[in-house]
């Protein structure tokens, strides 16, 4: 999956989607540098000296020191419940959907015998592939996940995970119901690992960010109601693994997030089906 020679992305525009994946994945690579890492995501790391980009204006934006820890706590959390998966069928098709540049696949290291798709917008894929390469295993589909026809390439006879981390808050209601649809559709069992905002979301999305954050839900056992298929397994906020932050003053920071009912901002959810 990997290469080893410099890219150049200097092309990316400060503010886009791509953008975005940068920032994410210069906190995970910020956060890999800490000497009792929550997340540990060296291959972030190694992504970002091979790419070409203003990193030190990327600094200055991102303020790392404590912005890193929401993205690598939520990481986290998805990551055990996906290796967790992954443990118990060896055999399993990961559908990883929104995968901007996340390097979720490498630092899970699944066994030869999975199947893992990495999904994101046309755009995004084919940056990513200037980074990253197909291999046995292991493919890159560039699509959007409302339109159906991705789900056609993909093998059916297997216990399936979708992991999607900050992506269903960008589609409306009604693009979430189809997409969960389609895939409990589709495989015959299998688990969801995702996290959701609460309505607030994209109600300051309105105000602060043009509305790109389009979709809210106050407790995401509703689904279960959606769709007779989904069983909530386990839920947990972003902040749970707070104890974990090394610094002293951004963990008291996250326990009064944590006491709060901001701590229900941005929940993960695992769903079986
Ligand atoms: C906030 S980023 C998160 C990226 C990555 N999961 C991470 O944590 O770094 C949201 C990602 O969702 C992708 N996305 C948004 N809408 C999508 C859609 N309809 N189909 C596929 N990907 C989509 C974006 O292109 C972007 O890469």
């Amino acid at each position: 999956m990997t290469m080893t020679d410099k890219v150049d992305f200097s092309g990316v525009a400060w503010g886009s989607v791509e953008w975005t994946n940068l920032c994410t994945l210069y906190l995970r690579a910020y956060e890999s540098g800490s000497p009792a890492p929550i997340l540990g995501d060296t291959a972030a790391a190694e992504a970002v000296d091979r790419i070409d980009y203003d990193w030190a204006r990327m600094r200055r934006a991102m303020r790392p020191g404590s912005n890193q820890y929401l993205v690598t706590m939520r990481a986290k959390q998805l990551d055990d419940w996906s290796a967790g998966f992954l443990r118990r069928h060896p055999d399993a098709t990961v559908l990883h959907l929104g995968c901007g540049m996340d390097t979720r696949a490498l630092r899970l290291a699944p066994p030869k015998t999975v199947q893992w798709f990495d999904v994101d917008q046309p755009d995004v894929i084919a940056l990513r592939r200037r980074l990253y390469e197909d291999r046995d295993g292991y493919r890159m589909i560039g699509s959007t996940v409302t339109d159906e026809a991705w789900l056609d390439q993909l093998p059916t006879d297997r216990p399936t995970l979708m992991v999607a981390e900050g992506l269903v808050m960008y589609l409306t209601e009604p693009q979430v119901r189809a997409l969960l649809r389609g895939i409990t559709d589709r495989f015959g069992s299998g688990e969801l690992a995702f996290d959701t905002v609460s309505p607030m979301g994209p109600r300051l999305s309105k105000i602060f960010t043009k509305g790109i954050i389009k979709w809210g839900i106050r407790d995401a056992r509703e689904l279960e109601r959606w769709n007779p298929r989904l069983r909530l397994l386990e839920q947990s906020f972003v902040g749970a693994l707070c104890e974990r932050i090394p610094s002293a003053p951004v963990r008291l920071l996250w326990r009064v997030v944590n006491a709060t009912p901001m701590r229900n901002y941005d929940v993960l959810n695992r769903f079986a089906f």
